[in-house]
């Protein structure tokens, strides 16, 4: 495995491992396998005397009827025979290391997240490189796109980047996802070509679909094939928003650029090393970097921004690097800490959030679901998943609960007030309040119509029903349609001061 032996990191980090807090909550689920006083065990922890036979009904040799009685020979097997969960439906074929993330500046003219303005942390990340295309055991050197997926363990809750070696994506709208993978994954008659897209199926999404070109421009130049994990950018691809202090919104790019400078192999290297070495790919450090925009810039380009089949030019909106990410921890098993390590775009922190990019919020029903049938629904609750700051809610019965809660409160509201909500000023996540996307003619005629509609409504509980309902909306719209039908809107007190 050249990844995590030859380039000699498991050596280099033996010490900084103890100051990292996720490796460190790791360590608590870790067992050494070569202390020399443990001894072989069953599940249930009672000691085995011997595993290399059935337990027979002769006693002269091992070929004798087998018994059922043999429970440790049955436990063997079935565990063995449930080892597989299904395989990551894309990006099945990836490598994953533990790295650390630092500021040199901070971001918080742009954002209040910890994590990108506290130039005092040390925020522990996973990271999984994978290929986009291949089915787990296929190779690291072929012509895809790569997969560059980042788990921040903030001090705040875990940040997900799920992000490409590419900046653009195929599609606009995540609809389309299906209709792409399905078309660039093997053909479903012979389950053939393997992490390629040389056939036709492919091509023939490719010519349906002009917003793909950008991307499959991109996967046919040498970026395709990357010369190392290292060597490569990650992009976070979608858009995302991030929110300072003041309240101010700005759109935001995400970029990761490798100090080894990025370099790609030429085909015919990358055939020779498929074939000699599957498992090529080594790791190390980026420059962590934004390209931000202030929301009211949002229309001033020729092209629509939240659409992941463009670049944003960096001649136009500069990349501005503010830390770098460096890998500097190798997994100890690959299982627990790659197979089952799980992202979701839908992992934000206070201070970032997301933009309206259909391509999004698609990606946030996605990931979560997906998890689901590969892991179950406690899959935040792994250890190579789970936060590194306290998780507390109501949410505790599940198929492999492991945390146990010692409190009666399982329920929100409770007598109690255990587990409530965090204001603003105490942390707590704030959804940024989308602008009403009416303009002022738009808004009158609006007004207009409701007004007129319902002075024509005279049973009193339609009119009180109405007026609840669109001070729940708008006071002042509710105000102007009182107005407008002649009638002093009447809002119970307990609605006009909520949310105050
Ligand atoms: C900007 C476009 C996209 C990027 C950059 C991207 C990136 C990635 C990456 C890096 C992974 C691997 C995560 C890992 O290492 O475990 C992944 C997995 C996945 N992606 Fe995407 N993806 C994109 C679009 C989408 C869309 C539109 C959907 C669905 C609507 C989707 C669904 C999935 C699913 C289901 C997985 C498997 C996740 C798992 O099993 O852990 N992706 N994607």
């Amino acid at each position: 495995m050249a990844s995590t032996v030859s380039n000699g990191i498991h050596k280099a980090i033996s010490g900084a491992a103890f100051q990292n807090p996720k490796l460190a909550d790791i360590a608590q689920d870790t067992k050494d396998f070569h202390d020399p006083n443990t001894k072989l065990t069953t599940d249930w922890g009672s000691k085995v005397s011997d595993t290399d036979h059935w337990l027979t009904v002769s006693t002269e040799d091992q070929y004798g009827p087998a018994m059922l009685e043999d429970v440790h020979a049955r436990e063997k097997i079935h565990r063995f025979d449930h080892e597989r969960i299904p395989e990551r439906v894309v990006h099945a074929r990836g490598a994953g290391a533990f790295g650390t993330s630092k500021l040199y500046e901070s971001a918080e003219d742009v954002t209040g997240a910890g994590v990108l303005t506290d130039l005092f942390r040390t925020t522990p990340a996973f990271l999984r490189f994978s290929t986009m295309l291949g089915s787990r055991g296929s190779a690291d050197t072929v012509r895809d796109v790569r997969g560059f997926a980042v788990k921040f363990c903030t001090e705040e809750g875990n940040w997900d980047i799920v992000g490409n070696d590419i900046p653009v994506f195929f599609i606009q709208n995540a609809i389309k996802f299906t209709d792409l993978i399905h078309a660039a994954k093997p053909e479903p008659d012979v389950e053939v070509p393997q992490a390629q897209t040389a056939h036709n199926n492919f091509w023939d999404f490719q010519c349906l679909h002009s917003e793909a070109t950008h991307m499959f421009m991109w996967t046919m130049s040498d970026r395709g094939i990357p010369r190392s994990y290292g060597m490569m950018q990650g992009f976070g691809v979608n858009t995302y928003t991030l929110t300072n202090a003041k309240g101010e919104r700005h759109v935001v790019k995400f970029h990761f650029t490798p100090t080894l400078g990025v370099h790609s192999f030429v085909w015919d290297e990358a055939l020779k090393l498929a074939g000699e070495d599957l498992d090529f790919y080594l790791f190390p450090t980026w420059n962590f970097g934004t390209q931000t925009l202030k929301e009211s810039q949002e229309h001033d380009f020729d092209f629509d921004i939240l659409d992941a089949t463009k670049v944003w030019p960096e001649e136009l909106v500069p990349i501005r690097y503010i830390g770098e990410l460096e890998l500097n921890c190798n997994i100890d098993e690959y299982f627990t800490q790659t197979e089952q390590a799980a992202f979701a775009t839908g992992h934000v922190v206070p201070g970032i959030g997301f933009s309206n990019d259909p391509l999004l919020q698609g990606r946030n029903f996605s990931y979560f679901d997906t998890q689901l049938s590969r892991l179950g629904i406690i899959w935040e609750e792994l250890p190579v998943n789970r936060p590194i700051c306290p998780v507390m809610n109501q949410n505790r019965d599940g198929q492999k609960r492991h945390t146990i809660t010692k409190d009666k409160a399982n329920y929100w509201p409770n007598r109690w007030e255990s587990a409530l909500p965090a204001k603003p000023s105490e942390g707590g996540y704030v959804d940024y309040p989308e602008k009403n996307s009416q303009s002022p003619p738009e808004k009158m005629h609006l007004i207009s119509a409701l007004a007129f509609e319902l002075d024509h409504c005279d049973e009193p509980v339609v009119d009180n029903r109405m007026t609840e309902r669109l001070c729940d909306i708008d006071l002042e719209l509710a105000q102007a349609v009182a107005e407008k039908a002649g009638a002093p809107m009447d809002c119970p007190p307990w609605w006009l001061t909520r949310g105050t």
